[in-house]
């Protein structure tokens, strides 16, 4: 068995990559360490970039329909990894999901309509509404025992009214992995209140052994009725560079609107090598991931550990799923537009603003550890340097 070395990482810089070559847009410095948007410094697994090579090698890279195989391949990794066995009629290409969430939402809502989110959240939860004239409405999430727990008294309140609800499953940011029983509820209130569910599951497949991924759809005959599903293998295997998500539909009246839009809009096309790249990855992508997770395991250990001994304040929300560490910063009472300033220009480190995941993400980062441990160890020694003393 190939034994994958997650320490030796590739050199990321001057390859057009956001998380390297945008510093200077995004944070205004380009001396920094990024530990920000959420990829991953590892290669892309080795059978991947072979299957992207074989298709190379044919020497025409003309119009192409996706191959049987491929659809197989995601079909089975749907029930191997979801426990749902589908066929493929209730399947369909997304180039991202990000598009794909936007693309729901022209199809269900119209501008001035009200789109349910649960705050803090991955940030185009609430721009794509935003830009699209859509009104989004937060329901705000607790946090008990360390895990952010969805308000369900407050979500039926903000349900009323609204169209859609996009649902982070498993969440970012926190690396939450919602249970069987909170999907349903979920399922249950936006059915009453006739609220459409995007389950967005990008994060699934880093669900680590210990917690299980629920796939929406799974819970209840009210949610398979009322839901569209995106995944991918674009975060799992570190090739979100390439447009080959997928979105499930069950239930038919829901499957035909939405299919008729993207049909519609010629969105049936996808990318050549995202498709030899996807079927490589959900057919051969076992080990590679198993290791990947046993990897990530050992990055939040270290960081729990380098943090309860020399900035024991700090708070960790310890990911169920993924590679991002939500950190809660408001013990060093310091305003946050000077926390993101300190850790930018002091501390010479580029972290995601936890005010960019909504008004709960205040004195919050969220840090990229999808990197190797010695990258995870400087980013925290960092941060160290930027410690008020006083704490
Ligand atoms: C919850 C979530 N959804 C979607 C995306 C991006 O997906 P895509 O690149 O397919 O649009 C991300 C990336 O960080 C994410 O965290």
């Amino acid at each position: 068995m190939i034994k994958y070395n997650f320490d030796d990482i590739a050199d990321r810089k001057g390859s057009n990559c956001v998380k390297y070559d945008m510093l200077g847009e995004f944070f205004g410095a380009d001396d920094i360490l990024p530990m920000w948007v959420a990829d991953m410094d590892f290669r892309t697994p080795d059978f991947i970039l072979d299957a992207i090579r074989r298709r190379c090698d044919h020497e025409v890279l003309g119009y192409t329909f996706s191959p049987e195989s491929y659809k197989m391949a995601v079909l089975n990794w749907f029930q191997k990894h979801y426990g749902v066995s589908a066929k493929w009629k209730t399947m369909h290409f997304i180039p991202g999901i990000v598009q794909g969430i936007a693309f729901a939402m022209q199809a269900f809502t119209v501008p001035g309509d009200k789109v349910l989110i649960t705050t803090p959240v991955y940030p185009p939860f609430l721009n794509v509404p935003h830009r699209t004239g859509r009104i989004f409405v937060s329901s705000p999430l607790k946090t008990v025992d360390g895990r952010f727990c969805i308000d369900f008294e407050d979500l039926e309140k903000k349900a009323a009214g609204c169209k859609m609800m996009i649902l982070c499953n498993p969440h970012n940011p926190g690396g939450t992995v919602w249970s069987g029983d909170e999907l349903r509820n979920v399922a249950d209130i936006c059915k009453r209140n006739n609220v459409l569910v995007i389950s967005d599951e990008i994060h699934a497949d880093l669900t680590f052994p210990e917690y299980r991924h629920t796939t929406f759809s799974s819970v209840s005959e009210t949610a398979a009725g009322n839901s569209i599903t995106f995944f991918a293998p674009s975060k799992t295997f570190n090739m979100a560079g390439l447009a080959s998500s997928v979105c499930y539909v069950p239930d038919i009246e829901v499957r035909k609107k939405f299919f008729a839009y993207l049909d519609g809009n010629e969105l049936s096309l996808g990318n050549i090598f995202g498709y030899y790249a996807a079927e490589a990855a959900f057919s051969k992508g076992e080990e590679w991931l198993r290791q990947l997770l046993e990897y990530l395991t050992g990055n939040i250990a270290a960081a729990e550990s380098y943090v309860s001994a020399e900035m024991p304040e700090l708070k960790i929300m310890r990911p169920q799923a993924s590679f991002l560490l939500w950190i809660d910063f408001r013990a060093w009472n310091i305003p946050h537009k000077d926390l993101v300033h300190k850790l930018v220009h002091e501390a010479k480190i580029g972290l995601n603003s936890g005010l960019d995941y909504g008004p709960e993400g205040e004195g919050f980062m969220r840090m990229n550890i999808g990197t190797n441990r010695a990258t995870v160890l400087e980013g925290l020694r960092r941060i160290a340097t930027v410690r008020p003393s006083a704490t």
